[in-house]
């Protein structure tokens, strides 16, 4: 049994070398080289995240395998294969995608996350659950950031893939992916045991901010001292971000700019409402109070007090007086 895990354990690491040296070395890789250069990746990020392609052939990976003794069987199990639907044997899951592995906290190649070049679905296509991957466990890149994130105290958590590789590239090393937007109780305790403040970078369309504010009551309830939210503008996702506007601006103005939990819970509450009209003031000051009232610090409570107050114009005296009655009521 636990020969079977060391099996496949060997097959993930050869396969995934065997990707990057087809990316990398050899004709079936151009094209895939070509859309990987599109969209800015270098040289050194393509090592670094040991990227790799997979050729439209169905057999790459069953003849490299099944010339290594590998039980094709275990392989299919394991989620490097597919069943041929006639039951007569197997073929490749991954075809014509990018590869990029995933790897547990210490390094070994776990899984596979194969993207399609340019559009097409699925755009990408995961391994399945394995006995060596559980997607609700593994978190991209944690294997390459835990020293960073430890050494500072923070993480930084992303949505994809792009995201952690471009950000690494502008040089924040602390930064993993949840692979999607379903953070879970178990990434959260895991992240927590090496940092204690989070900084959530998600995409700035809204699939990734309504998924920013899901995540605050998982980090909080994990335990982390700061969750911190950043604020992306045109919709975009922190790699075309940094591919627009730059490193630099990413690091200064999105990283340092993220707002705290509460203004964040504020600011995606105050786009619900129409402020020039009275009702919908009313409307978002009956939603915005109750997370304000729900702070124990008072001086935290005045300060988002007076940014409602002044924001508003309404007196900073009448909203407090309605935080008060509200916490006696909550209490
Ligand atoms: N994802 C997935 N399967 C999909 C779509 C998304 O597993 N069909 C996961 C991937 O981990 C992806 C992340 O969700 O990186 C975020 O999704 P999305 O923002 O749609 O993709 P990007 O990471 O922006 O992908 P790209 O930049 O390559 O278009
Ligand atoms: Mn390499
Ligand atoms: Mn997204
Ligand atoms: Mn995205
Ligand atoms: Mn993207």
């Amino acid at each position: 049994r636990n020969q079977e895990l060391e099996q496949l354990l060997q097959a993930h690491e050869w396969s995934s070398k065997l990707y990057h040296y087809l990316l990398k070395n050899t004709e079936y890789g151009k094209p895939a080289m070509e859309y990987l250069k599109s969209r800015g990746f270098t040289d050194k990020a393509i090592d670094t995240f040991q990227i790799g392609y997979a050729p439209a052939r169905w057999d790459t990976l069953v003849q490299f395998l099944d010339k290594r003794s590998f039980e094709l069987e275990a392989m299919e199990k394991g989620g490097l294969l597919s069943s041929r639907q006639d039951g007569s044997g197997f073929v490749d899951r991954f075809r014509d995608r990018v590869i990029f592995p995933l790897h547990n906290r210490s390094g070994k190649v776990i899984a596979f996350a194969g993207r399609v070049l340019g559009d097409g679905q699925p755009k990408y296509l995961n391994s399945p659950e394995s006995k060596l991957f559980t997607k609700s466990r593994v978190l991209y890149n944690l294997h390459q950031a835990k020293n960073e994130i430890r050494k500072t105290g923070q993480v930084v958590l992303f949505e994809g893939y792009g995201d952690v590789i471009s950000a690494w590239e502008a040089g924040v090393h602390n930064g993993v992916a949840t692979m999607g937007t379903a953070l879970t109780e178990s990434h959260a305790a895991i992240l927590r045991g090496m940092a204690e403040e989070v900084l959530v970078c998600y995409d700035g369309d809204s699939a990734g901010q309504a998924a920013a504010l899901k995540s605050i009551p998982i980090l909080e309830g994990a335990g982390f001292f700061q969750v911190k939210i950043a604020l992306l503008s045109e919709g975009l996702d922190p790699d075309e971000f940094i591919q627009k506007y730059g490193a630099e601006r990413f690091r200064h103005q999105v990283l340092d700019g993220a707002v705290s939990s509460v203004k964040f819970r504020l600011i995606y509450l105050r786009k619900n409402h129409i402020l020039l009209e009275e009702d919908g003031k009313v409307a978002y000051i009956k939603e915005a109070m109750p997370i304000i009232a729900a702070l124990s610090s008072p001086s935290e409570r005045e300060i988002y007090l007076k940014e409602l107050s002044a924001d508003l114009q309404v007196s900073f005296d009448s909203l407090k007086q309605e935080c008060n009655e509200l916490r006696t009521v909550m209490q």
